[in-house]
């Protein structure tokens, strides 16, 4: 479904530290927020810093169409989003939204969510877009550290959640494609949404692949600018090359030619 774009200027109402890396921001809309599907993203502009004249891309972590607010989950990297975590209250954060495709709606109830890193950001959209088709996912969340363990109260509202830890202050240790829910024989999700650092999308879908389980994996490539015409974001698909700010960035696993599982 195409949806219309917006370029707003959004208000900081809330910014919350969750640990070192990471910050929440919540953001009124200036008008009704657009709709908004589960995968989608936006891209942020970080304001008055020449380095980082390119926005920034983030998923949409959650949206209150009540309050008029949506929330971005952002993991501090580098230069750009360094200035963003130094937004305060009140101030405004200028983003075109919503951009590229979502996932898709699922025919089962036996689906499985699996995020790490930042991948975790667009699951609780996920989640709670599930939950109002009464469907009530499980949902694994891979964190660095006990210190990185965030939000999960809130993940718990919408489904059953397991942690792992790459050091194992809680949960099961290692990351989140090492949790024991692989080893079951019985593994009986017919639907796998995953996101983060590609090397655990690469194994989640080998696994999907395996078990002949349905599995979509949203890609977070490097982006400019966001909305299809820069060529730098693309991927190899079984229809060619594809653009993952437009055509993504959410891909079922069996469209994608990524080197060691599709041919
Ligand atoms: C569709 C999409 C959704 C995203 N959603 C989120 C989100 O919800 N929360 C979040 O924290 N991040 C998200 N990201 C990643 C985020 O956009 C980057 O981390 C951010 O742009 C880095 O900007 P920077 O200026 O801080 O770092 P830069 O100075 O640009 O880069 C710092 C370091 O981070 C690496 N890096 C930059 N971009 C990416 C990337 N896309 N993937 C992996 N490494 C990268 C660079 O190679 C470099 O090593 C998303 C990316 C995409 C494409
Ligand atoms: S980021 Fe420009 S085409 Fe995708």
């Amino acid at each position: 479904m195409e949806l219309k774009k917006f370029v707003h200027d959004l208000q900081v109402v809330h910014y919350q530290r969750l640990n070192e890396r990471h910050f929440l921001l919540e953001l009124l809309s200036p008008e009704k927020l657009p709709l908004i599907l589960p995968g989608q993203f936006a891209q942020a502009l970080v304001e008055n810093s020449p380095a980082t004249f390119l926005r920034r891309p983030f998923s949409i972590h959650s949206v209150d169409y009540g309050a008029n607010t949506l929330k971005l989950l952002i993991q501090i990297k580098g230069e750009g989003t360094l200035r963003l975590s130094r937004l305060k209250e009140g101030d405004a954060l200028n983003l075109i939204y919503p951009l590229g495709n979502s996932f898709s709606i699922p025919n089962t109830k036996d689906v499985l969510l699996v995020g790490g890193g930042c991948g975790v950001a667009p699951l609780l959209f996920l989640a709670q877009f599930l939950n109002q088709r009464h469907i009530h996912p499980t949902i694994l969340l891979g964190f660095r550290t006990r210190e990185e363990v965030s939000e999960i109260e809130i993940y718990a509202k919408y489904g059953n959640v397991l942690i792992t830890t790459d050091d194992g202050s809680e949960g099961e240790k290692g990351l989140a494609v090492n949790h024991s829910i692989f080893n079951s024989e019985k593994l009986s999700f017919k639907k796998i949404f995953c996101c983060g650092p590609d090397a655990m999308m690469k194994a989640v879908a080998e696994i999907a692949r395996k078990r002949e389980i349905s599995c979509e994996v949203s890609l977070e490539n490097s982006m400019a600018c966001g909305f299809g015409v820069c060529l730098c974001c693309i991927t190899p698909t079984v229809s060619g090359n594809e653009r993952v700010c437009v055509e993504g960035p959410v891909f079922n696993i069996n469209r994608l030619k990524w080197n060691n599982f599709a041919n």
